[in-house]
């Protein structure tokens, strides 16, 4: 019976620990999470070899013959395997329990001095501000190394959830209340967040790039952004960083939405409807649902990037859609 059960341990244990089930941990709070998934799964192999030899062994030991048709001996029970399978049991479910509350409420610790971020939420972009350096708008979201970040999360439309799956932490944001979410990142690299709620037809589309730097990269990025801004390649950047490519399709930047109308046209179909495409462009950024393009919905494309992109952000946009020289 012994040698059924380390042979199933054996098995599952290759199982679990061959196949990358989670992401390389990049936070203190993921590492956290790893440890709890691994105290779990450690409890459910020894368990579950434990059941399994037994059950195997009793299958083969205990097989009647084919002819025999009596029945077996009749059984009282056992009251010391019952207080053994209640008590032991209850013991695993409470430790597991006691350390995921423990780890819960580590991860929610932000620190003496943590960095803020903002993040806004809505269909189907994600927007990060940076309180502590004079409100610099992003929308890549770019953290310094070994520094907790503490985000406070709003959505203006619909209930979003911010996830990066490296980083472990989960987080909904609901309108009308502001959540909040504690990482410290411990890996410099490019990751993913990702919208983990069904927000709409856009929902797969919404994410954002995640960039985790040296202190002294993200001190520079900082400064570089407050400084710039004014760039070139202003437009690009802002189509990035609005989400505009997850709709749209749009050759230059490389994006091939399908949510919302193709970009790549835009000046002749605003040349064709005797329109302005400075102006036709400008109309459908700030005021969405006064143009529909036939066979398109009215309300997909959020309505206030009036108010979340500044005017010099808008003129940018404009002028990188329509091609115009800068
Ligand atoms: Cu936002 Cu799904």
């Amino acid at each position: 019976m012994a040698g059924i059960g380390i042979v199933i341990a054996i098995l599952v244990t290759l199982v679990a620990v061959l196949i990358p089930w989670l992401p390389t941990s990049a936070s203190e709070q993921m590492d956290r999470i790893e440890f709890v998934y691994w105290f779990a799964t450690v409890i459910c192999i020894a368990v579950f070899a434990l059941v399994m030899a037994v059950l195997l062994y009793s299958v083969m030991a205990f097989r009647s013959p084919p002819e025999d048709e009596s029945d077996g001996p009749p059984i009282h029970g056992n009251t010391g395997l019952e207080i053994a399978w209640t008590v032991v049991p209850a013991i695993l479910v409470i430790a597991i329990g006691v350390l995921s509350a423990f780890v819960l409420s580590k991860n929610g610790e932000a620190g003496p001095n943590p960095l803020n971020v903002k993040v806004f939420a809505q269909q189907f972009a994600w927007r990060f501000v940076y309180p502590d350096d004079g409100g610099l708008k992003s929308g890549e979201l770019v953290l310094p190394l070994d520094r907790t970040v503490k985000f406070e999360m709003e959505s203006a439309d619909v209930i979003h959830s911010f996830w990066i799956p490296d980083m472990g932490q989960k987080q909904d944001l609901v309108p009308g209340i502001t959540t909040s979410i504690i990482v410290t990142p411990t890996r410099t690299g490019m990751f993913s967040l990702v919208c983990t709620e069904l927000c709409g037809v856009g929902h797969a589309t919404m994410r954002a790039t995640v960039r985790v730097l040296s202190q002294d990269d993200f001190a520079a990025w900082v400064k570089e952004r407050k400084s710039g801004g004014g760039k070139p390649n202003a437009g690009a950047a802002i189509f990035a960083g609005a989400g505009c490519g997850g709709c749209h399709t749009f050759t230059p930047a490389g994006s091939n939405g399908e949510i919302g109308p193709g970009l790549d046209d835009i000046v002749s179909v605003a040349q064709k409807a005797g329109r302005d495409p400075a102006e036709f462009v400008r109309e459908a950024i700030v005021e969405p649902g006064k143009v529909i393009t036939p066979g398109y919905q009215d309300g997909v494309m959020p309505p206030n990037y009036g108010e979340t992109l500044s005017p010099e952000e808008i003129d940018a946009l404009v002028a990188y859609v329509t091609g115009a020289k800068k």
